[in-house]
């Protein structure tokens, strides 16, 4: 009985050596270690018949036998696994040593940046935000904003009409500012107001540095009791400064616009010249971001307001100078010339 346990032993050894794939070893399992018909368990039944007195020793030899096969198998499996694994990667020539492929991760474009910048410190500011239509009409744009049809400051706008024929009384444009927000929301809402209206607006220019045909603005307005240009000054004043730091020179200068009076401008100074003068700022050392005003009081009463009782300001901001002024951005041409180069840089 001794030697046939040796025999089975080194038979199952062997026989394990030459396992080369996972039926092997199933097969080789089930002939040396399964439960009812393995080789071993049938040497373990027979201990029982033995003479008492040999019993124990036989028994613990099977055992030994047991876990040192049980151990050899697992070994073997673990060896086969491996060289499949390796097969595989040999197969498929996969390089385990070449760098990984980058994935192509999308960001925000430079403008959407600061639009969304600006409107975080707006909204930080107390103003709420909405949205109007991008086509709108003659009378939204221009009329109800004081600038009557043959009026010399339509020129201010070079617009882009989308039924040049139609010589009703309210033609379809592409909308030149965001301004005709302050009629749409007056006209469905009473004072107080602050809200902050972001937008693309569209204008038959031709395009330079700092000029695009299609522009985003931020319109604000603040209608209520009591509200004067001190107000204007200093909520335009700290939007600027969270924007550009406390470093950067503001400047606030007279200008017109018929829907408000007084009317003015901001603008801050170059980057590109430090404010001596160059071809991004045309020489004046500044780059204008803003207009602004006082809502001029016929603007108030065509809504219905009372502007005996009702006073307000007004800004119409350029998101894209905002951007060019923040990132040192040369030409505004380049945020919608779809550069890759250029985008991936923000
Ligand atoms: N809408 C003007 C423009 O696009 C900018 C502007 C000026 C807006 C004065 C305003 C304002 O609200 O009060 O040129």
């Amino acid at each position: 009985m001794q030697e046939s346990l040796e025999e089975i032993r080194l038979s199952a050894l062997s026989g394990l050596a030459a396992c080369a794939d996972e039926k092997g070893l199933d097969e080789w399992k089930v002939e040396f270690l399964g439960r009812k018909a393995g080789r071993l368990s049938a040497i373990m039944r027979s201990v029982g018949s033995l003479p008492p007195a040999e019993r124990p020793k036989l028994g613990a030899a099977a055992n030994v036998a047991k876990d040192e096969l049980e151990a050899a198998y697992e070994q073997r499996e673990a060896t086969l696994k491996r060289r499949r694994l390796d097969e595989t990667i040999e197969r498929g020539h996969i390089d385990v040593t070449l760098p990984g492929r980058r994935p192509q991760i999308g960001r925000l474009h430079p403008v959407t940046q600061t639009l969304r910048d600006l409107l975080a410190a707006l909204t930080d500011l107390g103003f709420q935000v909405a949205e109007g239509p991008e086509v709108e009409t003659d009378y939204y744009n221009f009329e109800m904003l004081r600038i009557p049809r043959d009026h010399p400051a339509r020129d201010m706008w070079d617009t882009l009409y989308l039924d040049p024929e139609n010589s009703g009384y309210r033609p379809l444009l592409l909308r030149t500012h965001t301004s005709p927000n302050q009629i749409r929301v007056m006209e469905r809402q009473q004072p107080p107001i602050r809200l902050a209206i972001p937008g693309k607006c569209y204008r038959k220019e031709a395009t330079d540095a700092t000029h695009e045909w299609q522009l985003t603005q931020i319109e604000g307005l603040a209608i209520d009791e009591n509200i004067t240009l001190a107000d204007l000054k200093g909520t335009l004043g700290e939007l600027a400064r969270r924007m550009f730091g406390a470093e950067r020179k503001i400047m606030l200068r007279y200008a017109y616009f018929p829907f408000v009076e007084p009317g003015v401008e901001m603008a801050v100074d170059c980057f590109a010249c430090g404010g001596s003068g160059c071809r991004v700022c045309k020489e004046t050392g500044w780059i204008e971001i803003l207009g602004a005003g006082m809502v001029h009081p016929e603007v108030l009463a065509g809504v219905g307001y009372d502007p005996e009782r009702y006073t307000g300001f007004a800004w119409g901001l350029g998101v894209e100078r905002v951007a060019l002024l923040r990132n040192n951005i040369e030409d505004i041409r380049l945020f919608y010339a779809n550069d890759l180069r250029f985008l991936e840089q923000f």
